[in-house]
């Protein structure tokens, strides 16, 4: 048998030297870029790097604003491995603080919910929704304490296409979409209601569902069930987002003509949610939102992915259903059948992925330059984050 010779690509032996070298670049084309390395999704001191320089320096999702839509209430998550509370104050104020009591460290809520204070379940210490503590149960006569100077540490916050997000710097620069957030307005998503939460512990890396939700290269492989024949799927990238969407090769209607005709960035997108299509999961828009957050967009119906890495190979993966109230409940249920399928398709091949990365493998590969500038795109976003921490 003939051995091929397997190449060496320097990127393989150099994972710091290959993201700096991508990180210094300006133009980023998708026909120099190769697939990254196994060891960027597999290995633990590569996954604390981007710890540090993605979770602990960008803007985070940790919730959906539907959570905290109305004052006295709350929720929590994490941003990378920091517990974070957000809550919506007696005022309207949206805020966030580290979910770390200021007496030893207990997180002060779980959960999201309803509440006039929170009360730390390890001693009492019970803390307004401002964050200021309120009282500090049994705790005696400390030298120099002043209960006003431990209240909750605050972080910013903001919100963006029904997520929150949050940034644990003190003072980072404003979170910005940048020009593609125009997406979003033709769904109107502040008119969509909660429907329904599904979270997965799943085995692999957070970046093999960023990756895998930013191209539609493997739909017709993957999603057989979906009508691809009749469409193709142009992606635009831009800052922090990559846009997709279902582009009619016929359109059968004014919503169709819209995604056919125009992009993100015209004003003829705004036409592009008039009509529901006939089909559930068709006719979709869909934001990469860098680091965690995703979001497909339809006529009337949206869902959103929120990803919490919790180690270089393990991701918790928050799923949230939102619809129009006018949307009835059999097509709900027919709107979360199609939804689950596709997702739980890509959840398989994801889990495929990272066994090759866990067996310390790397594909070596090369990127389609017809359908994964949106991967070179994110690489890219990854590789300056790294720069900003690099040792
Ligand atoms: S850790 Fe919160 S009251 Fe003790
Ligand atoms: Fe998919």
């Amino acid at each position: 048998m003939v051995q091929r010779p397997q190449p060496e690509l320097p990127h393989a032996l150099d994972v710091d030297g290959y993201l700096a070298t991508l990180a210094g670049s300006t133009d980023n084309p998708v026909a120099r870029a190769r697939t990254l390395p196994g060891a960027v999704y597999s290995d633990p001191a590569h996954h604390e790097r981007e710890l540090d320089a993605v979770f602990r320096r960008d803007w985070v999702a940790i919730g959906l604003d539907h959570d905290v839509a109305e004052p006295e209430r709350f929720l929590t998550g994490f941003a990378g491995t920091a517990p974070v509370l957000v809550t919506r104050d007696e005022s309207n104020q949206l805020r966030a603080f580290l979910n770390v009591c200021r007496h030893r460290g207990a997180p002060v809520a779980e959960g999201c919910g309803a509440a006039r204070a929170l009360r730390c379940p390890y001693h009492s210490w019970v803390f307004r929704l401002d964050g200021s503590l309120a009282r500090a149960t049994g705790v005696g006569a400390p030298d120099d304490f002043d209960p006003d100077a431990y209240g909750l540490f605050e972080i910013p916050v903001t919100t963006f296409a029904r997520s929150v997000f949050v940034n644990l710097q003190p003072d980072p620069p404003a979170f910005d979409p940048g020009p593609l957030a125009a997406v979003v307005a033709p769904y109107q998503l502040d008119t969509l209601e909660f429907g329904r939460r599904d979270r997965y512990e799943v085995a692999f890396n957070w970046k093999v569902l960023v990756e895998n939700y930013s191209e539609n290269y493997h739909t017709p492989s993957i999603h057989t069930q979906l009508p691809f024949a009749g469409y193709e799927y142009p992606t635009l990238c831009d800052g922090r987002l990559v846009v997709a969407w279902d582009r009619p090769l016929t359109p059968r209607d004014e919503s169709e003509q819209a995604l056919h005709d125009h992009t993100p960035l015209d004003p003829g997108w705004a036409d592009v949610a008039r009509r529901q299509a006939p089909e559930s999961f068709n006719n979709g828009a869909y934001i990469t939102c860098f680091p965690n957050m995703m979001i497909s967009m339809f006529a009337g119906f949206a869902a959103t992915f929120r990803l919490q890495p919790t180690s270089a190979n393990t991701t918790i993966v928050e799923r949230d259903y939102l619809w129009h109230p006018e949307i009835d409940a059999e097509r709900r249920e027919r709107d979360y059948a199609a939804t689950c399928e596709v997702v739980q398709q890509d959840l398989d091949i994801c889990v495929a992925l990272q066994r090759t990365y866990d067996a310390g493998l790397s594909a070596h590969g090369v990127l389609s330059t017809e359908h994964e500038a949106s991967i070179a795109h994110i690489h890219h976003l990854l590789a300056r984050s790294l720069a900003t921490t690099r040792r």
